[in-house]
């Protein structure tokens, strides 16, 4: 049975038992920061379980995208090497949410598996286990599904703490969870294996297929279990695990979905196909996860979500780099998946290009460190170490791109471990340092346990306030004195504490003869501002009272420019396409920076095109307001949220006019008119797909215009031309140049070629019957001198030459030997004889050798030492 036809008799089933058949969610799980990847079929649902969301129905089945890679479950370094774990894998699930429960779920999963019309797996070959505790389960299996008591297997905590079991299955470290029933398939005993709890239970025989999860806890951050508002069914069965037993092979490698990806593997790599290699089966896992990542909008980067990427593509370019494939392939195995999945997930198919193009980028990027890391590593491991030391470890991954977890995979290989603490002692030291050398920035260290400070600068620039706590640099103290630098964390301020990307306000605390210039505001807390700055005057004290002002045309201009931020964004998505999402932002008083995903530059027509619709909007003049209101009204409401951010409860929604929706708690300007002018001011890629733009507004773009037209009319004077007919004057005048040039190239060589009579009439000697020139050119460049030389030895047509020239305080030398005398002297060595006399070094062929020097004084003198030099040689 194909994967396809299992997939679909699935939903089926279900559906046919009353359940709604709902899409795969994203490999990114929306708004929840709590997990960084799709793990399971009940993460899209996981507010239901906890009562918080509701939907329509009760009973929902999907197949869904997961992806164990990193965090609570991570299956990356097993993958290549057993039968079963994946990276990417399809997740087939049925779900109740308050509906049905244990006995339901139970003979669902019977029915469906051994039901003759459905997958008529013969019952002998199944096995379950439950919750050690759980005796209700174990009446539904021993006495309604007739299961024999040697076959249901109890597993209690057997992690090493309550409920740290294989059978209480959680979502991660808070959220829902409960215990679970699992069922085994036995693929005979001709393979190893243990049933499950045994000692052998790693091994092949014994797979699991199906996880039935009662979900009835909800596990906050203290590790306290709350009961769920209803008990609850999460099911779990990996489609390519059912695939394997259904097409009777041994491992998940050999069933339809992997077959095509193995061939081109080991083509691309250019090996001989086989399932066994695990580094195949490594690239065929790793070419699934990379791909639904990009597709479902993950990009390469050094952190988070991205860094998982990252380590994954690195990790299948060294075991393709080990299969001897040395240039980028890995991004050649797209075609292949799509071939394979793009009907079951059209995104792949709609986005196969970007997901070529940046695993191509990556691969290029890696392969330039690779080969040294590589080198690197052989190295330290030489002479059979057993452990590679954690200094190298970390040089490998600080230095070479190594991700730990990838050195760690070469290491297994070669029966090496890894010191690991001594690479986390590199890694902090290394992190403590530049902590070290960033200091100050991070107000995010300091200790305060205060209440908290009031943001009052959405509406005032100025304020009275208290002064809460003072820091002499990050030591708390009661007093800071003139000449001190440190922060103040006030009860009230108008200070804007960067967030947002937006920057913190500048600006000046005072009372009396006391005066703070505050250079930045960052948050120490939350909801705590740090005014960040020196004391000019006087002695500030906790408990003063204080007035606090910000600098308004600083923070005009940075509202300018945030302003316009959500104009670019909102345009930019209209110009080049919905994919456009904001991947980083940085607003200041100076100019805007915006990070965004697009896999190709923009244009300069394009950049036109924003330039003139951002400035439409800005014209248009609209009001800009905030309203506060709850996250998911916001996103009812149409606002733009970013991918995978964190957001409160409650946030405040930032609009202008119908053009521009998006939740920012940063500072605006009051209409869209403010902003005056905008205008971009670069464009570029600072990563895999994605380009950064850089723009200012208001009296900036202005001054910028400005000095540029002075510029184009101080060009046009100096060109006598007009500033519209600037680039065609240009044009001619290099035009004129470039003959010039021509010409007086050509009038030297002329020059130079005039000498050659006089040369060869004045300047030549026969030493032992050789016809021997030593001799300056005057005007001669490289080309010429090279050309005289020609001419030259034309004339001797057996002989020896030298000629010099000089041009730009530097010596050329060509010294020639006619093929009949080279083997008694060659012309490399008589360049050299001269060359060193005159500051420089040479060399060339036994007939012509070439050399430079750069102490034309000296030339003279060299060219008078030849003939005797020659005397003696030949
Ligand atoms: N959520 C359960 C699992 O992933 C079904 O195993």
């Amino acid at each position: 049975m194909k994967s396809a036809e299992i997939r679909q008799k699935f939903l089926d089933f279900f559906a046919s038992k009353g359940h709604q058949v709902v899409n795969s969610s994203p490999l990114v799980p929306g708004n929840d920061p709590t997990i960084m990847f799709t793990v399971a079929g009940m993460v899209q649902f996981k507010d239901v379980f906890l009562g918080f969301d509701k939907r329509n129905y009760t009973r929902a089945t999907t197949s869904q995208k997961c992806l164990r890679a990193g965090g609570k479950h991570n299956d990356l370094e097993n993958v290549g090497y057993t039968a079963r774990h994946h990276t990417f894998f399809e997740m087939l699930g049925n779900f109740s949410f308050g509906d049905y429960f244990k006995r339901d779920a139970i003979h669902y999963a019977w029915e469906f598996l051994t039901g003759p019309e459905w997958l008529a797996i013969p019952k002998e070959k199944l096995m379950v286990t439950i919750y050690a505790s759980d005796d209700e389960a174990y009446e539904i299996w021993n006495q309604q599904i007739g299961i024999p008591t040697d076959k249901i297997i109890r597993i209690g905590d057997n992690k090493g703490a309550p409920y740290a079991s294989d059978n209480f299955w959680a979502m991660g470290d808070t959220g829902p969870c409960g215990p679970c029933t699992e069922i085994f398939y036995d693929h005979g005993d001709h393979i190893w294996g243990g049933p499950p709890g045994s000692a052998d239970e790693d091994g092949d025989r014994f797979v699991e297929i199906w996880n039935n999860v009662f979900m009835q806890f909800n596990r906050d951050a203290e590790g306290v279990m709350h009961p769920l508002p209803k008990p609850s069914v999460d099911t779990g069965m990996g489609l390519e695990r059912l695939s394997a037993l259904l097409q009777k092979v041994h491992t998940n490698y050999e069933i339809d979905l992997f077959v095509a990806l193995l061939q081109a593997a080991a083509k691309e790599t250019g090996v001989p196909y086989n399932q066994d290699t695990p580094s195949l089966k490594v690239i065929a896992d790793h070419i699934r996860a990379c791909s639904f990542l990009i597709a479902d909008g993950v990009l390469p980067s050094n952190e988070g979500r991205g860094y998982v990427l990252r380590r994954i593509i690195r990790r299948a370019v060294r075991h393709g780099y080990k299969l001897g494939q040395k240039s980028a392939f890995f991004y050649k195995l797209v075609a292949t998946l799509v071939a394979e999945m793009g009907h079951a997930y059209p995104e792949l198919v709609q986005k196969q290009a970007q997901i070529e193009d940046l695993l191509k980028y990556e691969e290029e990027l890696f392969a330039k460190t690779l080969e040294n890391g590589m080198a690197l590593l052989d190295t330290a491991l030489a002479g059979g170490k057993t452990i590679l030391d954690g200094a190298t470890a970390f040089k490998l991954s600080d230095t070479y791109g190594f991700p730990i977890d990838l050195t760690a995979d070469v290491c297994r290989e070669k029966n090496v471990s890894v010191d690991m603490e001594g690479f986390e002692i590199a890694l902090n030291t290394q992190r403590a340092q530049s902590k070290a050398a960033g200091q100050f920035k991070a107000v995010t260290g300091l200790e305060y346990d205060g209440s908290a400070s009031v943001f009052h600068g959405y509406t005032e620039h100025s304020r009275e306030a208290k002064v809460l706590a003072l820091y002499k640099g990050n030591e708390p103290v009661q007093v800071l004195n003139a000449g001190e630098a440190g922060v103040v964390v006030l009860d009230h301020t108008p200070f804007y504490a960067e967030s947002g990307g937006q920057a913190g306000d500048v600006g000046q605390i005072f009372a009396g003869n006391i005066l703070f210039d505050v250079t930045d505001t960052q948050k120490v807390k939350s909801d705590v501002f740090g005014h960040q700055g020196m004391l000019s005057n006087g002695s500030l004290n906790v408990g003063d009272t204080v007035t606090a002002c910000i600098d308004l045309a600083k923070r005009q201009a940075s509202q300018r420019n945030h302003s316009a931020t959500h104009l670019l964004h909102a345009t930019l998505r209209s110009v080049l396409g919905t994919h456009v999402e904001q991947k980083g932002s940085l607003v200041t008083f100076e100019r805007t920076r915006f990070d965004f995903s697009q896999p190709r530059p923009v244009t300069p027509a394009e950049i036109a095109q924003i330039e003139a619709l951002v400035n439409e909007e800005i014209m248009r003049n609209d009001a800009v307001s905030a309203a506060e209101m709850s996250f998911d009204d916001a996103i009812a409401a149409g606002a733009m949220a970013l991918f995978g951010e964190k957001y409160g409860d409650d946030v405040r929604v930032l609009q202008m006019g119908e053009f521009s929706t998006e939740l920012c708690g940063g500072t605006h300007v009051g209409r869209t008119g403010d902003i005056g002018l905008f205008k971009v001011v670069s464009e570029a890629g600072i990563a895999a797909g994605i380009r950064r733009i850089e723009a200012i507004t208001g009296s900036a773009a202005l001054a910028l215009i400005q000095a540029q037209d002075s510029e184009i009319k101080t060009l046009a004077a100096m060109t006598q031309s007009k500033p519209g007919e600037l680039a065609a004057k240009l044009e001619k005048l290099q035009a004129e140049l470039k003959s010039a040039q021509k010409e007086i190239q050509g009038l030297k060589g002329q020059m130079a070629f005039a000498q050659l009579d006089t040369l060869l009439g004045g300047g030549l000697r026969t030493i032992k019957g050789v016809k021997c020139l030593g001799a300056i050119v005057e005007g001669a460049d490289g080309a010429v001198l090279r050309e005289m030389s020609d001419k030259v030895m034309d004339r001797l047509q057996s002989g020896i030459s030298l000629l010099a020239s000089v041009s730009d305080g530097k010596v050329s030398l060509i010294a020639r030997v006619s093929k009949d005398l080279t083997g008694r002297i060659k012309a490399s060595e008589l360049v050299n004889f001269v060359a060193q006399q005159v500051g420089g070094k040479g060399g060339g062929k036994p007939d012509m050798a070439q050399a430079g020097g750069t102490e034309p004084e000296n030339l003279n003198a060299a060219l008078a030492s030849i003939p005797a030099w020659l005397t003696e040689k030949l």
